[in-house]
C-alpha cells in the first residue's frame, strides 16, 4: 500500500461544483466509464443528500460502472449518511466519505447555534463527537469510510491530531486533510501532515490524503510536497476544475509523479495516460470548460514547438525540448507549429513532409516569403505553404 498512490477522482463532485460546470446524468455516466478505462483508484459520483440529480447520478455510477471504488459525500449528518449509504447500494465497491469543518473560522460562520456550544472550546468538543458518530454510522454500511477536516489547511495543528484521533478510532479508513481555501505553500501542508501523523501515531492501515484547492496557483504543488511527507492518495479532477480557482489536475499530479519518480520514491500510479487526452477533451465538451492552449499535459501548445531554436532541437533530439513522450499522455508527437518564430529547419522539415521539394536556388525567396506571410498570420498552415511554393516568385525590381 505504502508504494503507490492512489488517485481519487473527484471531477464529478468538487469539479461539477465550479459555478457553470453541470452536467447532465448522460454526461456523468459517459464520464464515469472513461474514468474507469483511465483506471482512476476512487470516483467520488456526488454528494447524494443535496439533490434528487446527484443522488440518481451517485446510484446510476455505482450500478454500472466496474473497477474504481465509487464513493458518495456526506456531511457529518446522519441523514447525509444514510442518503449516500442509499445511493451506493447498488455498487459492488463503495465508499462513504464524510466530512466536518475544524477550523476556528468554520467552526465560527457554521456552528453558530447554541446547541453546539457557547465556547470555542465546547464546540470542538461537539466536532469530535459528530466526528465520531459519523465515522460509526458510515461504517455500519461499508468498510470503507474517508473522513475529512474541512478547513483542515487553517485548523489549529494540536486540535486537528485530536481530530483525526477520534475517526480513525471510530473505523475510519482514508483521512483526508484538505486545504480547502488553497491557502497553504507546500512546505507547509507538507509539514501538516508530518505533525499529525507525529501526534497520532495512525495504525498502517491508515491511507492519510490530500485534497488542494488552486486558489493560489499551488494545488499540484501541494498535492506533491504532500505525497514527500507520507501522504498516499491524491485528490484531483481532470483539468483541475472545481470549486472557485479549481482543484489539483490529475494530469498535471498523475505525470509529475511519474516523469519524476525518483523524487518520490518511484512511487506507483496505475493511470493508463494515453488516455489523457481524450479524458479531457470529454470533460471539457461536458462542462463548456474549455482548456486553455498553454495547460500543462493536455494544452494544445503541450508539444507544439514554433521557436527556430526549439524546432532544430526538437527535430533532432526531442528530448532537447520535451520531459515526456506526447503519445504518454494522448497527444500528437512532434507538433512543428509554423510561425514567425520559426527557422529555416523547421520551414523545410515541414515541406519535405508534405512531399514538397525546394530546389536549393529557390530556398532564400521562399524562406523570405514565410516571414513575411508569418508576420500577417498567427499561424502558418500546411495550405498557405502549399500556395507559397506554386506561386511565381515576384520579379526582382532591379
Ligand atoms: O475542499 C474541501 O474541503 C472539500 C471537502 C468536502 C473534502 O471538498
Ligand atoms: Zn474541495
Amino acid at each position: 500500500m505504502n508504494d503507490r498512490v492512489i488517485i481519487f477522482d473527484t471531477t464529478l463532485r468538487d469539479g461539477e461544483q465550479a459555478p457553470g460546470a453541470s452536467m447532465s446524468l448522460d454526461e456523468k455516466l459517459r464520464i464515469a466509464r472513461q474514468l474507469a478505462r483511465l483506471n482512476v483508484d476512487v470516483i467520488e459520483a456526488g454528494f447524494p443528500i443535496s439533490s434528487p440529480a446527484q443522488f440518481e447520478a451517485v446510484q446510476r455510477i455505482a450500478a454500472e460502472v466496474e473497477g474504481p471504488i465509487i464513493c458518495a459525500l456526506a456531511r457529518a449528518r446522519e441523514e447525509d449518511i444514510r442518503t449516500a449509504a442509499e445511493a451506493l447500494k447498488p455498487g459492488k465497491r463503495t465508499r462513504i466519505h464524510t466530512f466536518i469543518a475544524t477550523s476556528d473560522i468554520h467552526i465560527d460562520a457554521k456552528f453558530g447555534d447554541v446547541r453546539y456550544g457557547r465556547t470555542l472550546a465546547e464546540k470542538r468538543q461537539t466536532i469530535l463527537r459528530l466526528t465520531d458518530e459519523a465515522v460509526r454510522l458510515a461504517r455500519t454500511f461499508t468498510d470503507d469510510v474517508e473522513f475529512s477536516a474541512e478547513d483542515a489547511g487553517r485548523t489549529d495543528i494540536g486540535y486537528l491530531a485530536e481530530v483525526v484521533q477520534v475517526a480513525i478510532e471510530a473505523g475510519a479508513t482514508t483521512i483526508n486533510l484538505p486545504d480547502t481555501t488553497g491557502y497553504c505553500v507546500p512546505d507547509e501542508y507538507a509539514a501538516m501532515f508530518r505533525a499529525v501523523i507525529e501526534r497520532v501515531q495512525p495504525p498502517p492501515y491508515v491511507v492519510f490524503s490530500a485534497h488542494c484547492h488552486d486558489d493560489l496557483g499551488l494545488a499540484v504543488a501541494n498535492s506533491l510536497a504532500a505525497v514527500q511527507a507520507g501522504v498516499r492518495q491524491i485528490e484531483c479532477t481532470i483539468n483541475g476544475i472545481g470549486e472557485r480557482a479549481g482543484n489539483a489536475a490529475l494530469e498535471e499530479v498523475v505525470m509529475a509523479l511519474k516523469v519524476r519518480g525518483q523524487r518520490f520514491g518511484h512511487l506507483a500510479v496505475h493511470i493508463v495516460t494515453p488516455y489523457l487526452m481524450e479524458t479531457s477533451r470529454m470533460v471539457a465538451l461536458a462542462t463548456g470548460f474549455p482548456v486553455p492552449p498553454n495547460k500543462a499535459i493536455v494544452g494544445r501548445n503541450a508539444f507544439s514547438h514554433e521557436a527556430g531554436i526549439h524546432q532544430h532541437g526538437v527535430l533532432r533530439r526531442r528530448d532537447t525540448y520535451e520531459i515526456m513522450r506526447a503519445e504518454e499522455v494522448g497527444q500528437q508527437p512532434e507538433q512543428i507549429r509554423l510561425g514567425r518564430h520559426s527557422g529555416r529547419h523547421g520551414l523545410f522539415s515541414r515541406l519535405a513532409r508534405l512531399g514538397i521539394e525546394v530546389p536549393e536556388e529557390r530556398k532564400e525567396e521562399i524562406y523570405q516569403r514565410f516571414l513575411a506571410l508569418a508576420d500577417l498570420k498567427k499561424e502558418v498552415y500546411d495550405e498557405d505553404l502549399r500556395r507559397l511554393v506554386e506561386a511565381k516568385p515576384t520579379a526582382d525590381p532591379e
